[in-house]
């Protein structure tokens, strides 16, 4: 049985929750392994994959839409266990929000199983975050993300198994809060902070998933060697990868796949399919360079047949061309077996599509995605320009049902990228695919 990753190849927001929900339909596991509720996977089902508002009657349903930020997005499918991996940061009340949400949809419990090495995030993150600058100056999620990984590095994060020693968990989290009240004595909203109510609350909250916390590295390993069907879903994206992405204007974690490594303990040799998830286009939430951002009327237009407003906090997305220079980086880094593209259907109506192959950086032609901010910032797209199209293509389910220019699209990014492209979107719903 297959470990498959499914990460994101660009800024995120690629459509990778709609991906896995449907690979997920096979899986034994649905693995998150990074990040918190600064993801937004939004999955719409057209039909009831198994238990999921199935009406008295036994009858389809209608079209369903279900946002996961913290689990993943395998879990509405009733054989299909959700881990939510140590190399996250969970947020306990959305946890338990989205819990609910969920066994409601689903009209039962999921199994879910979270690591006990898994840090917590907690409400003074996002107030730290705030306080320090970093929302405005990177435009982040404002979810807390950075404080909560950067408690982890200094090595004073408190974490899943806290919960289970009440005591130590109350003394832990007064002294963090402590800390950061010292620093800013007269914020109000951090000083209204009261350890020992914020432990209790929490505490409580822990009651409805402390019984989940488990050794996910053991129980994963288990279960590659008892060959079960695993699937790793990436929150966020390559470009936004801490390390490997366009710093500073990254998250604070490790969407790539070394992330499986270090964020489940599975070694990425165990993966047998790397599936890159990408846009027809390109889009990016928040701050930093971006080569094909299109501004102007063609942004528009893109964003509107997009719909691109984020999942987590319904900004607008810049959008722009798609970058095959930055999704050979991302091929690369990743080691992607395939692509997965999506949204094809938002580029019909374009008389001709630009496609980044290369950059021009001070008259030199770059063919090599530069991760150097400074240098990334002014770099200009070389563009060919591809015939587009304009029959609608969300009823296309084979490859050779789509227009010719259409296919010539696909062809050209096969070629760039020398992996072949194997599922391609051409709508929201689960039902709008052609698989190749
Ligand atoms: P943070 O992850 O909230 O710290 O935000 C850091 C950067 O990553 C910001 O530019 C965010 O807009 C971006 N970002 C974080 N999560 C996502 C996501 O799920 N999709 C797209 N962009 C994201």
């Amino acid at each position: 049985m297959p470990a498959v990753a499914v990460l994101g190849a660009q800024w995120g927001d690629e459509g990778k929750g709609k991906l896995v929900h449907l690979l997920a339909r096979d899986a034994d596991y649905c693995v998150r392994f990074n990040g918190g509720t600064n993801a937004g996977h939004r999955v719409v089902t057209s039909r009831v994959p198994t238990v999921v508002g199935v009406g008295a009657n036994g009858g389809e349903t209608e079209a369903q839409e279900f946002k996961f930020h913290l689990i993943p997005a395998g879990a509405l499918h009733e054989g299909c266990a959700a881990v939510l991996a140590h190399g996250m940061v969970i947020d306990p009340y959305a946890l338990v929000a989205e819990l609910e949400a969920l066994k409601e949809l689903r009209g039962s419990e999921p199994e879910i199983y979270i690591s006990s090495n898994a840090h917590l995030l907690l409400p003074y993150h996002p107030i730290v975050e705030r306080l320090e600058g970093s929302q405005s100056a990177l435009d982040t999620t404002a979810k807390g993300i950075g404080p909560a990984y950067r408690d982890k590095a200094a090595r004073i994060g408190l974490r899943m198994s806290d919960l289970l020693f009440p005591q130590r968990f109350t003394e832990k989290l007064a002294a963090v809060l402590e800390r950061y009240q010292r620093i800013w004595p007269d914020h109000p909203e951090l000083q209204r902070l009261r350890a020992q109510e914020l432990a209790h609350e929490i505490l409580r909250l822990a009651e409805g998933f402390r019984d989940r916390i488990v050794d996910t590295v053991r129980l994963l390993n288990d279960a590659l060697d008892q060959n079960k069907y695993i699937i790793f879903e990436g929150a966020q994206a390559t470009l936004l990868d801490l390390d490997l992405g366009t710093y500073p204007y990254v998250t604070s974690s490790t969407p790539t796949i070394g992330g499986i490594g270090s964020g489940a303990g599975v070694p990425p040799q165990k993966i047998s399919r790397v599936i890159g998830v990408a846009k027809a286009y390109t889009t990016r939430v928040g701050l930093g360079p971006f080569p094909t951002e299109a501004l102007g009327s063609a942004g528009d237009r893109l964003r509107a047949a997009g719909q691109e407003f984020g999942t987590t906090t319904g900004r607008p997305r810049r959008c722009g061309w798609l970058d095959l220079v930055a999704l050979r980086y991302a091929a690369m880094v990743n080691g992607f077996t395939e692509l997965a593209l999506t949204k094809l259907d938002v580029l019909t109506g374009f008389d001709e599509i630009p496609v980044a192959t290369s950059y021009r950086y001070h008259g030199r032609v770059l063919h090599d995605f530069p991760t150097v901010c400074e240098i990334l910032q002014e770099c200009e797209p070389v563009y060919e320009k591809l015939p587009g199209w304009h029959e609608p293509l969300s009823d296309c389910r084979e490859f050779s049902e789509l227009p010719r220019a259409a296919q010539q699209y696909v062809r050209l990014i096969e070629d760039e990228l020398g992996i072949p492209i194997t599922m391609i979107s051409v709508g929201p719903s689960d039902e709008q695919n052609l698989w190749r």
